[in-house]
């Protein structure tokens, strides 16, 4: 049985490597654009690092496969097969990199019959580095993660993301999820603009819960290891397993959190990544 540490060596190489590229960029002028919605930028940095990141592990595992969020932009097919794929989000927070706001970070997973095996998250600004391998923990800068213990939800800090859709109809929903979260009441609640680096501050005990519609599976592989690696749960908004194409999660360091944000969330419909990869259905 392959225990794939090979690999995790490997994908923090390539995560240290093309988060200085990402660091040096942020010093540059960008070119920007948008992809789906005016909103949802992108630039030249994100194909840059994705294309360092891709074809860095390509050459050296020439039979597996790849997802990354702008090959699958570009066209490619967002497939998970049962064998080895490699799940990438070049820049995850483009946002904060095109305004230097400081949380942005390159995310490698890695999964192998469709069940996860490896995550690394590379904070691009602060250079922290987080990993994980299936069965043997979490790791924040080499010293071991562990989620909150926390099951009272009055306690807790809870995180989210926006996702891409900013109709009014999407807002309100969005709005009244969050005024539920804040209303609970709990200690408070976070959007930082990076949906992997606040999953691992889940991880890592620093925030109880995180849920997000909308975020690809790119954005939660990795850090879906590494939460569960730590201690803590990956579910589905509607409590059952996680769907990685589904577009929603919620995440928590105890189960007991997790279901309460469950039992709040009214849903917001995304398209799935594997066959919408980009759409906003
Ligand atoms: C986005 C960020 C953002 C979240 C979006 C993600 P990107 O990733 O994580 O915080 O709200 O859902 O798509 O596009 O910057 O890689
Ligand atoms: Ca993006
Ligand atoms: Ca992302
Ligand atoms: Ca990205």
């Amino acid at each position: 049985m392959e225990d794939w540490s090979d690999c995790l060596d490997v994908a923090v190489q390539i995560a240290r490597r093309a988060g200085q590229v990402v660091q040096s960029a942020v010093k540059q002028e960008k070119q920007v654009s948008s992809k789906s919605t005016p909103t949802d930028l992108v630039t030249e940095a994100d194909h840059q690092v994705e294309e360092l990141i891709i074809s860095t592990l390509r050459e050296k595992y020439p039979s597996h496969r790849f997802i990354g969020e702008e090959s699958s932009a570009a066209g490619v097919k967002c497939e998970l097969t049962d064998a080895p794929t490699w799940i990438i989000d070049p820049i995850d927070g483009t946002c904060n990199f095109v305004h230097s706001f400081p949380m942005v970070a390159v995310s490698i997973g890695f999964a192998v019959r469709k069940e996860l095996e490896l995550g690394v998250i590379y904070h691009c600004f602060d250079g922290t580095l987080y990993t994980a391998r299936k069965g043997h923990g979490a790791f924040c800068n080499g010293v071991r993660l562990q989620v909150s213990k926390e099951k009272d939800v009055s306690k807790a800090l809870i995180l989210t993301e926006i996702g891409a859709k900013r109709d009014p109809a999407t807002l309100d929903i969005f709005l009244g999820n969050m005024k539920k979260m804040l209303s609970a009441p709990t200690h408070g609640v976070r959007i930082i603009g990076s949906s992997t680096l606040a999953l691992c501050h889940i991880a890592s005990g620093a925030a109880e819960a995180y849920y997000q519609y909308g975020l690809h599976c790119w954005d939660i592989a990795a850090a879906a290891v590494i939460i569960r690696e730590a201690g803590g749960c990956v579910i589905d908004t509607t409590g059952g397993p996680l769907d990685l194409m589904s577009r929603r999660v919620v995440a928590a360091g105890t189960r007991e959190i997790a279901d309460y944000v469950v039992k709040q969330l009214q849903p917001i419909n995304y398209g799935r990544d594997d066959t919408d990869p980009d759409g906003l259905a």
